[in-house]
């Protein structure tokens, strides 16, 4: 297999999985397939990856010793269980959007080109960024904006937001957002967009991003094997402080050994090359 870019973090993953073929893998966000491709090179016995979009899974082909499973990374224990599998190499997830999706503006994840209001990475999903923006109440839409995206202006486009509503794609709402950021700032430029955080928010909850992870951190040690690592990319402060506070509670109770105290980050070539590693934050473990 060929691999079309270099994966985040490449080689810290490779170094700490080190995968050998007597072991068993499992890819929870297979995308691209950049780091389901590195484990691949290594001859593993065999790797499971995991997206829950169909278009992603598509893209791949299992063989011998690849299986590509069409599913959310919160039924990895139950997969597991049904099938069998004992996981003693390790699970990797890198959190977040592939640029498949991100660069599809039927998708609707992105603000920088006007699209739908969909942002759904399952396609079976049934809610919808457009459904949130228009039918939550102002209320639901400041909490979620204010917890998921840490707005500080969350209240303020909550109630822009009802004001000026139906939004049926992405631009007319990170306009509105544009301009109430605008006023009182005199002019000042900002180094993200102001709609990142919101866009952010809506995300997380169409997705159901932060159930899906705690899902998964509660870890199965029947099918987690002695030795097998954890390797948890993620790209936000809460998705981070859910892998860190869980694997600190398995640490206190002698089920994991963390492999390192502080998240690793991307070096200084990494960042230049890769403006996606910026804020990259990887946490390892291992099962005791
Ligand atoms: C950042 S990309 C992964 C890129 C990949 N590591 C590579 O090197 O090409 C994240 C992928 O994970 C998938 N994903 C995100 N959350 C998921 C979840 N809860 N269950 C399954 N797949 C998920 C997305 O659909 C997306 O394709």
């Amino acid at each position: 297999m060929k691999l079309n870019h270099i994966p985040i973090l490449a080689q810290e993953i490779i170094e700490a999985l080190a995968a050998d073929p007597e072991k068993i893998f499992v890819d929870g966000t297979t995308g691209g397939a950049g780091h389901s491709g590195m484990i691949l090179e290594t001859k593993p016995k065999h790797l499971y990856s995991f997206d829950q979009d169909l278009e992603v899974i598509k893209r791949h082909q299992s063989t011998e010793n690849w299986t590509l499973v069409h599913s959310n990374f919160r039924h990895i224990w139950d997969y597991c269980k049904e099938n069998q599998i004992k996981i003693n190499g390790g699970i990797l997830l890198d959190l977040g959007l592939s640029s498949i999706q991100l660069d599809d503006p039927r998708r609707g994840f992105s603000f920088q080109q006007d699209c739908v209001l969909d942002m759904r990475m399952d396609q079976s999903l049934e809610l919808t960024a457009a459904n949130v923006v228009n039918q939550y109440s102002e209320k639901d839409l400041a909490d979620l904006i204010y917890q998921y995206g840490e707005e500080r202006k969350s209240r303020q486009i909550a109630t822009a937001i009802v004001k000026n509503r139906p939004f049926e794609t992405s631009a007319k709402l990170a306009d509105l957002i544009k301009i109430i950021y605008a006023r009182g700032s005199s002019g000042k430029t900002f180094r993200i967009h102001p709609a990142t955080r919101t866009f952010q928010a809506l995300r997380i909850e169409v997705n159901q991003e932060l159930a899906a992870l705690e899902e998964l951190l509660e870890l199965d040690f029947e099918v987690l094997q002695p030795g097998a690592v954890l390797a948890i990319i993620s790209f936000h402060s809460l998705e981070d402080r859910l892998v860190k506070n869980s694997f600190k509670k398995y640490a206190a109770e002698g089920k994991l050994e963390l492999i390192c105290k502080k998240p690793i980050t991307a070096g200084e070539i990494e960042l230049e090359n890769n403006p996606r590693s910026r804020s990259a934050k990887l946490r390892l473990a291992r099962v005791k």
